[in-house]
């Protein structure tokens, strides 16, 4: 019996994603560059629902027609040999679906390119980790519509539900699901960094138990997320009685979509800067030989007292959340720069279960933009904003006087502190340009642009 759908790349993900699929009643045929990969998977789950396969031909003819290959691959030239490669046994209307971290761009271009061999390309942005595959995943998906009528429900089957309601979505043609992606992640690298600074300040006046006494408290409060809690149980985690958090090195890696999310705001020229902020912290964390000599030189370490309430750092965590959120959902609203017409409202349903940005907060963006599209006018958001504002600065100016840093809390304060600000000092922006470049400006009581000689 032939496979409904095969799987290309037996990475973690790949081999999650394939039992998930088993469990769900799929016959699934597997294939990996390395064939010792194969074979150790399927020793391991040896099963008449899979069929290993050691070349690309026995792998695309032992899946059904319309064939579906998925790629869980990693992102980048090697999507492009994969497909190259199948391309040479895929027949028309056969369906490769990209479910790695692609850039959008590259997935409108394969979709273009495939379409012109009558072979579908369908990109899908999937989030929740290894855990996800296994269990369900939120699922962006985004190429022909012909192709995710045949791929829905199998889609819909792997995919995580929140309260029963399936969170996966279709998005549109090319690379829109991958776009959807990638603000996710953007969002997701704003989220980690503001927690990270919170937790850095508590690490100067509390022990990580105490730390993750806290966190797995407000975890019980509208912050409760993936995020966080995963955070109290990395907080708790020992190795040899020790806490493991103390003995990982503090360079934050990246592949790449958080930087890719600030692309796509310098693009459309929607400020994201608390994104931007994140993608920095990580290339500072880098510099950590460098880091090591300028602190020697630069001896401003300086601890002052705790004079904070817990319920302030709590909200200034909450202002910093939901502040990321809404940028990213800005971004999501500028797609048709990109001619996608992605629906906001439900990459926010299908972001509630399933994926790493999930959360109270979420939900809460979720119900009120169905009512606000421009976000920041929903009166329950702005209540949040302002009720939690007085602590939120006072939070702000401990970590300032105590030379913490505060990357994406101080650039969604300053976000904020614009964005509600009816005026900016842009006029002197404006009369600079002009005055040395006679770039021109507008006026407030006159239509039309206007020059001065300013000397
Ligand atoms: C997800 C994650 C996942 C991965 C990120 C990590 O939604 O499941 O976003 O895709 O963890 O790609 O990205 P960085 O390596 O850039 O942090």
């Amino acid at each position: 019996m032939l496979a409904d759908i095969g799987i290309f790349g037996l990475g973690t993900m790949g081999e999650n994603l394939c039992l998930n699929l088993v469990e769900k009643g799929y016959k699934v045929s597997i294939y990996n560059r390395t064939e010792e990969k194969t074979r150790k998977f399927y020793e391991k789950n040896r099963s008449s629902a899979i069929i290993p396969t050691y070349n690309l031909k026995d792998f695309v003819e032992s899946i059904k027609k319309p064939r579906k290959v998925i790629l869980l691959i990693k992102a980048g030239d090697p999507v492009d040999e994969a497909i190259n490669h199948l391309l040479k046994h895929v027949e028309k209307n056969d369906i490769i679906i990209d479910a790695g971290n692609s850039h959008f761009k590259d997935s409108d271009r394969r979709y273009s390119e495939l379409k012109k061999v009558g072979v579908n390309f369908f990109g899908i942005g999937i989030s929740g980790g290894v855990e996800g595959a296994r269990k369900g995943l939120s699922i962006m998906a985004g190429g022909s519509k012909e192709a995710f009528d045949e791929i829905k429900e199998i889609l819909e089957k792997i995919s995580a539900k929140y309260n029963g309601e399936p969170c996966f979505s279709y998005f549109g043609e090319g690379g829109s699901g991958h776009f959807v992606k990638i603000i996710h992640n953007g969002i997701e690298y704003a989220l980690i960094e503001s927690i990270s600074e919170i937790f850095f300040l508590l690490s100067k006046f509390f022990d990580h138990e105490k730390i993750s006494e806290i966190f797995n408290e407000w975890n019980k409060s509208i912050l409760s997320s993936f995020l966080l809690s995963a955070t109290v149980n990395i907080l708790r985690k020992k190795e040899n009685g020790k806490f493991l958090i103390d003995y990982i090195l503090d360079k934050a890696e990246q592949k790449g979509t958080g930087k890719w999310s600030v692309e796509i705001s310098l693009e459309t020229g929607i400020p994201a800067p608390a994104i931007a902020a994140a993608v920095f912290s990580r290339y500072i964390s880098m510099m950590k030989e460098s880091r090591v000599k300028y602190s020697k030189l630069y001896n401003l370490s300086k601890i002052t007292n705790f004079s904070l309430d817990l319920e302030d750092i709590k909200k200034t965590l909450l202002v910093s959340i939901l502040l990321s959120y809404i940028q990213g959902i800005y971004l999501l609203k500028g797609s048709s720069f990109y001619n996608y017409k992605i629906n906001v409202s439900e990459a926010l349903r299908i972001w509630r279960a399933g994926c790493i940005i999930r959360g109270e907060i979420l939900n809460l963006l979720y119900k009120e933009y169905l009512n606000y599209e421009d976000i920041l006018l929903s009166n329950n958001i702005k209540n949040i904003l302002l009720e939690s504002f007085q602590s939120f600065l006072k939070t702000l100016s401990f970590a300032f006087n105590n030379h913490l840093p505060f990357n994406v809390i101080s650039a969604n304060y300053n976000y904020f502190i614009m964005v509600i600000n009816e005026k900016l000092p842009a006029n002197l922006t404006q009369a600079l340009r002009d005055y040395f470049g006679a770039h021109g400006y507008k006026r407030i009581d006159k239509e039309g642009y206007f020059h001065t000689e300013w000397y």
